[in-house]
């Protein structure tokens, strides 16, 4: 499974996996380039994923070494467990099993709010609206029966109310095997079916508004797309990939500030890839997070009203993300690794909140006697817009520390 031997030290190979979230500043399409900068420091032991986001690397090495996937955001666990967790044991269940479920869970929630948008029906603009607008309304309901979370607070903004009852009672589904291994893999199948049927473009930061006939049409293909029709294909591929046999190595998945995380590492190597503009992964991200909490969370609001976003009020500020704190941030970074006594590999573009030579200089006056490196590559970067600058050309770097 290893690749070439690198002195004693076997080097990683990027191994296949499912995807199951489009993210921002995801290093899947670059696993290679920092494969090559991981193989360079790895000294054998754990590799810490210290910002493991999607959990691309869990992903790609997760069947060649223990990795400690960790991440301030919970749904980032739940993706990490399901590439270093999942098997297939007698008993899994299968899609069918699940999709079953869920759809006895739909005919009786869907009750509560009398007939659904029949959106192939629809012919204009403002029927369009004034459909959706009574769907955005349902915030205000009070609703009777637990697992109703999606259906009061998205439906009508990135999905319809049909499919916030799917997306709830998948979640209610997945609840009754949060003890088994497939938990993770049920839930990041579920993120995929959210993702692919969402009318956004690609994160939660913002729905579209349905302002012209060519957005109306646009986002009507996402409205028709069948949630357990995504889930299910997810989940299909996912039993196929998934080992047969337990985890030959003890991963372990954190959600802690990556202070705390590093402050109880002893040794090794992490692997570093920290936000590098000022948007936090928290607003992007929220209706993920809220998934996998399920815990009703306040709403954000303005004079009263619930904002356009429907963010949650509790939403991680990152320092990476704030242009004052920012330089302070990677000193404690770097302070963190160096006290810890791993080695160190970092991704960062040339477009980030400070310069590359900013960051060369600090982790020099850091890591004094160690071995530092900076790789380049280009990247085609996925800004997560529909606008024409969606792939913007930049240079992604990796320092490395030995
Ligand atoms: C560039 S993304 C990582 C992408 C990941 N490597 C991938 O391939 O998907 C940065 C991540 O840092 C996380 N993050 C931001 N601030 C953090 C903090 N203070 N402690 C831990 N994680 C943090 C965000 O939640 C986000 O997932």
């Amino acid at each position: 499974m290893l690749a070439v031997q690198k002195e004693t030290i076997a080097l990683f190979e990027e191994l296949e996996y499912p995807s199951f979230v489009k993210y921002m500043g995801s290093k899947s399409k670059i696993m290679g380039f920092v494969l090559e900068g991981v193989n360079e420091i790895y000294r054998g032991g754990v590799v810490c994923d210290l910002f493991a986001g999607s959990a691309s690397l869990a992903g790609a090495i997760g069947q060649q070494c223990a990795v400690h996937s960790n991440d301030i955001q919970k749904y980032s666990a739940i993706l990490s467990q399901a590439y270093s967790n999942s098997y297939s044991y007698s008993g899994i269940p299968g899609a069918e099993q699940i999709l079953t479920k869920a759809a006895s869970i739909v005919r009786k929630n869907s009750k509560a709010i009398g007939s659904l948008t029949e959106y192939s029906a629809i012919g204009s603009l403002e029927e369009f609206n004034s459909a959706e607008d009574l769907q955005k309304q349902l915030v205000s309901r009070t609703f009777r029966r637990e697992w109703h979370l999606f259906l009061k607070n998205y439906s009508g903004t990135w999905w319809s109310a049909e499919q916030c009852l799917w997306i709830d009672a998948l979640r209610e589904v997945a609840e009754t095997y949060r003890v088994e291994p497939c938990y993770p893999a049920v839930m990041s199948s579920l993120m995929f079916a959210m993702a692919y049927t969402s009318q956004g473009t690609g994160h939660y930061a913002q729905y579209r508004d349905a302002k012209t006939e060519g957005s109306l049409s646009d986002i009507l293909i996402y409205r028709k797309r069948a949630v357990a029709k995504y889930f299910e294909r997810k989940y299909n591929e996912v039993l196929l990939w998934m080992p047969k046999t337990r985890p030959v190595y003890g991963h372990l998945t954190t959600t802690l500030d990556y202070r705390q995380c590093l402050s109880s590492l002893r040794g090794g190597t992490v692997y570093a890839d920290p936000p590098y503009c000022f948007v936090h992964y928290s607003r992007f991200y929220h209706a993920l997070e809220t998934l996998v909490l399920y815990d009703y969370p306040k709403l954000q609001a303005k004079n009263g009203v619930v904002v356009k976003g429907r963010y949650r009020e509790d939403r991680h500020q990152s320092p990476f993300c704030i242009k004052s704190q920012v330089t302070e941030a990677f000193c404690q970074l770097f302070k963190g690794v160096a006290k810890s006594k791993s080695n160190l590999a970092m991704s960062y573009s040339n477009t980030g909140m400070i310069t590359i030579e900013e960051i060369e200089k600090l982790a020099t006056a850091i890591f004094s006697g160690k071995k530092i490196e900076v790789l380049f590559t280009d990247h085609q970067h996925m800004t997560l817009g529909r606008l024409k600058d969606r792939h913007r050309e930049v240079q992604e770097c990796l320092l490395l520390v030995s």
